[in-house]
């Protein structure tokens, strides 16, 4: 949520240019206004507005703007409603200190309340303005830049990141306090940015950051310090190896199908990387646990249901799986110093999996393994140990490739925990981890290129239906509920994704003449499958059926476009592959409906916020 950039040059006069560059790599974080503070000549050019980038750039000229130093913010609301006056970055008292932020404050009220009190003008609603208030505050105390950021990071209650500076003096500062924030050091400029992405445009020599440490910014530098006494820390920055052509579109009208398209090649990185010595670490963490957790969120979450299913199956262990708000209060009990609970998230950010993981580590229960996309999130940092999805940069907000990866993940441990432990014969084992080296990339291109064309045609006659189920069984379970949710998120349509032995218990009686139902299905569960497709098809329900070509269900397909069928593989292999003609669908859906797939409505990729 939400995305800070700052910059600080030696000499150019092109801020506006260097910050619009920069801050557009970000716009997956926050599309709800946009806002550029631009310094020259120790004055401050503030321009802000609703929409996203390139909309509020059009609309004030920000690219145009002339300085050596500035700081730009794309926001995400959550503090205050998405208006010009809420937008990001704000002055303090006097138009002297600006300043953005990213993250939620948790002491709000209270702070705005004592600020308010003591006399400072609070013009918004909007919470990242008491951090340019908070170091304005002190500075009137110390006169002393450093200083009045490293008290103000002390008042703030959160998780949060934020860049401010001072009219009249070169640097910028900034926070980390809970929220991503990333340092870049290029030839005559330094930047620092909530991610990545932003940083790569200037340079790959990247500075990363802990929580509690803050940086200074000059032309040439950038110098790392702990809040709490003010010591400088030795940072040296590091090369990237990200290729920052992830974050462009090569050719493709959305981030969303490039994604989609690039998951052949993921099935062929992500099991290079598993089948390296280092997944003998995952596997002892796994085998050397006495109860085992996935705690996820949103794709992940679903991602993590098939990944239950894979545990069980392959290696015979029993995997509670949560949503990242609910696994405390589910079974926050029940963990001890023996357990080993699974973090998965693309971003590494996600606060409600964060909340988890400090949890585990402040009370010591047990050892926690990150799954991760993004190399320097806060998860990887502070995981004991952590897999990277090698998928490179998902710019688009619906996860698409990073599902995929993570159920190919969850797939390949089970499979080699299962030889260890002796669940499965090992030869099944390793032919089962053979066909996954050797047939899922091919297996995962032509799925593309089959149901891609049905599920383009498919779209064309979903446009007017505002609600569907989209229903799984079994291995299935996840991808279903993962189809729902790509089409409630970019078709805003609603679309409930549920287990379906379950639907004849309340949901069935929505079924009236053509209501649609998708039913996803392996070719061991067809059988079962058909009960169910039989009982919507007696309510005059239209079926719509993934899965392998079977006889058996060819009498309940009326349109071709209606069975989108993936090729032959495994049983196991298939739930992998099912998911791709939903991501198709929905796609296609999102774009005959006349949304951006990748930049839904109200939503945010990386959500730092409870
Ligand atoms: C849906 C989607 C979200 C994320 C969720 C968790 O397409 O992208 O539901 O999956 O916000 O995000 P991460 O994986 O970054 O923790």
């Amino acid at each position: 949520m939400c995305g800070i950039t700052g910059i600080v040059t030696e000499k150019s006069d092109n801020i506006g240019e260097l910050l619009v560059k920069c801050s557009r790599k970000l716009t997956y974080r926050g599309y709800d206004s946009v806002g550029v503070a631009a310094v020259r000549n120790n004055k401050v050019d503030l321009r802000k507005d609703v929409g996203t980038i390139d909309e509020v750039n059009r609309l004030l000229g920000l690219s145009t703007m002339k300085g050596d130093r500035g700081i730009a913010q794309l926001r995400w609301a959550t503090y205050g409603a998405p208006t010009k006056v809420n937008a990001q970055p704000h002055f303090g008292c006097q138009e002297v200190f600006y300043g953005a932020h990213n993250g939620n404050l948790h002491n709000y009220f209270e702070y705005k309340a004592e600020l308010i009190e003591a006399g400072h003008v609070v013009r918004s609603e909007n919470d990242g303005e008491l951090c340019v208030h908070a170091v304005d505050k002190y500075y009137e105390e110390t006169g002393d830049m450093f200083e009045a950021v490293r008290l103000s990071a002390q008042d703030l209650k959160g998780a949060y990141a934020y860049a401010v500076g001072r009219a009249d003096e070169p640097e910028i500062y900034a926070v980390k306090m809970g929220s991503s924030l990333v340092a870049g050091v290029a030839a005559d400029a330094t930047i620092v940015s909530s991610d990545l992405p932003s940083v790569l445009p200037l340079t790959n020599n990247v500075v990363y950051l802990a929580d509690g440490e803050m940086l200074v910014l000059t032309h040439n530098d950038v110098k790392v310090y702990r809040i709490a006494d003010g010591k400088q820390l030795e940072r040296s920055p590091q090369i990237s190896n990200v290729d920052a052509r992830a974050a462009e579109k090569g050719g493709y009208p959305h981030f969303m199908l490039k994604e989609i398209n690039e998951q052949p090649k993921i099935a062929q990185d992500v099991i290079g990387l598993l089948d390296r010595p280092k997944s003998e670490e995952w596997l002892n963490l796994l085998e050397n646990a006495s109860r085992h957790y996935i705690v996820a969120c949103g794709s992940s979450y679903n991602a993590s249901i098939v990944g239950a299913y894979f545990f069980n199956r392959l290696a015979g262990l029993p995997m509670l799986h949560a949503i990242g708000g609910q696994f405390q209060s589910m079974y926050g009990d029940t963990l001890n110093d023996e357990c080993l609970s699974i973090l998965v998230s693309q971003s590494g950010e996600t606060k409600d999996v964060l909340n988890v993981l400090n949890m585990i580590k402040k009370k010591d229960l047990g050892k926690s393994l990150g799954i991760l996309n993004v190399i320097g999130s806060t998860l990887m940092f502070q995981a004991d140990s952590y897999i990277p999805m090698a998928c490179g940069y998902e710019v688009s907000v619906p996860a698409t490739k990073t599902y995929f990866s993570q159920s190919i993940i969850f797939a390949y441990l089970a499979a080699r925990l299962g030889e260890r432990n002796g669940h499965i014969d090992p030869s099944e084992a390793k032919s089962f981890i053979k066909r996954l080296r050797t047939d899922l990339p091919s297996l995962t291109q032509t799925t593309i290129d089959r149901t891609g064309i049905l599920a383009r045609t498919l779209a064309r006659t979903l446009v007017d239906v505002k609600d569907l189920y989209c229903l799984g069984y079994g291995f299935t379970d996840g991808v279903a509920r993962e189809g729902a949710l790509k089409i409630k998120e970019i078709c805003y349509c609603h679309c409930e994704g549920m287990y379906s032995s379950e639907f004849k218990h309340g949901p069935l009686s929505i079924v009236t003449d053509n209501y649609p139902v998708i039913f996803v299905t392996t070719t061991e569960d067809s059988w079962m499958v058909i009960n169910h497709i039989n009982e919507v098809k007696a309510r005059h329900g239209r079926t719509i059926i993934i899965g392998e070509y079977e006889e058996s269900l060819q009498p309940y397909v009326v349109n071709k476009q209606d069975y989108l069928v993936v090729p032959k593989s495994d049983v196991l292999i298939n739930p992998i592959l099912d998911v791709i003609p939903l991501q198709l669908l929905s796609y296609y859906l999102s774009v005959d409906l006349g949304i951006n797939p990748d930049l839904p409505r109200n939503l945010s990729k990386t959500l730092t916020v409870d």
